[in-house]
């Protein structure tokens, strides 16, 4: 058995998927452990298939030979399994630390069942500490960013440290879908719903890395172990 946490959680995933499952593929490193060992069990006669959440899942699944679908208008995935960079004791989630936070609640929603996958030091008691990840479209992105920043102020978000997210190679990040992500330091989020409708009704903000009132299974894991389990 592996003693990195993120790995034990990918595999106590995998005993909830069974033959014939239409699955969501996340995005992280934690769902790459995920996505290489249900890769494994492909090769070995398992038959599923899948839904990426991001170009680099989808080539990572590739690779370890998953069979590909991409949704249709009816589409009902039995499980989705993706990771967090924070989550609740009630399920709410930040997601967005890899960009790939629009897909995967495209996915999300397509799903009957969310399964979380994470090391136990994604557990928070109040979302926040982590930056909220936004998505902003490239056009207009300044006067976007300035109608975030006011928003904010109105919620009592005083002097927020926005900033946007640059590549590793040089210039501004880009997700799948050529958008920006603008990170904001918050610190505390008491009202995560809230917060959430404010800002997906700016102009030029396409979505949060807020996941809220999904139904999701809990995998969190340690060194030894999984969290109650
Ligand atoms: C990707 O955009 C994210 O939502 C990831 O699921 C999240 O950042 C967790 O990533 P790790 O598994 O790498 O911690």
């Amino acid at each position: 058995m592996t003693s990195n946490p993120k790995e034990r959680a990918a595999l106590a995933a995998l005993d909830l998927v069974e033959d014939g499952m239409k699955l969501g593929l996340g995005t992280g490193s934690t769902a790459k452990f995920f996505i290489e060992h249900l890769g494994q069990r492909v090769r070995q006669g398992l038959d599923v298939e899948g839904v990426p959440t991001s170009k680099a899942s989808e080539e990572l699944a590739r690779a370890n030979g998953i069979p590909l679908f991409e949704l249709a208008e009816t589409t009902v995935l039995d499980l989705d399994i993706d990771g967090s960079d924070e989550i609740t004791p009630d399920g709410s989630m930040i997601k967005g630390g890899g960009g790939a936070m629009l897909r995967e609640k495209i996915v999300a929603r397509a799903s009957k069942r969310f399964v979380m996958i994470a090391d136990v030091s994604k557990r928070v008691q109040t979302l926040g500490a982590f930056p909220l990840p936004i998505e902003v479209i490239p056009f207009g992105q300044a006067a976007t960013i300035g109608e975030v920043r006011r928003e904010l102020e109105r919620l009592g978000y005083e002097g927020t440290d926005i900033s946007l997210r640059s590549a590793e190679a040089g210039g501004f990040f880009e997700t799948d879908s050529g958008n920006l992500v603008a990170d904001l330091k918050l610190g505390r989020i008491e009202d995560p719903k809230a917060l959430d409708e404010a800002l997906t009704m700016i102009p030029g903000v396409v979505t949060t890395g807020l996941f809220l009132g999904c139904d999701v299974h809990q995998i969190l894991a340690t060194e030894d172990g999984l969290l109650n389990g």
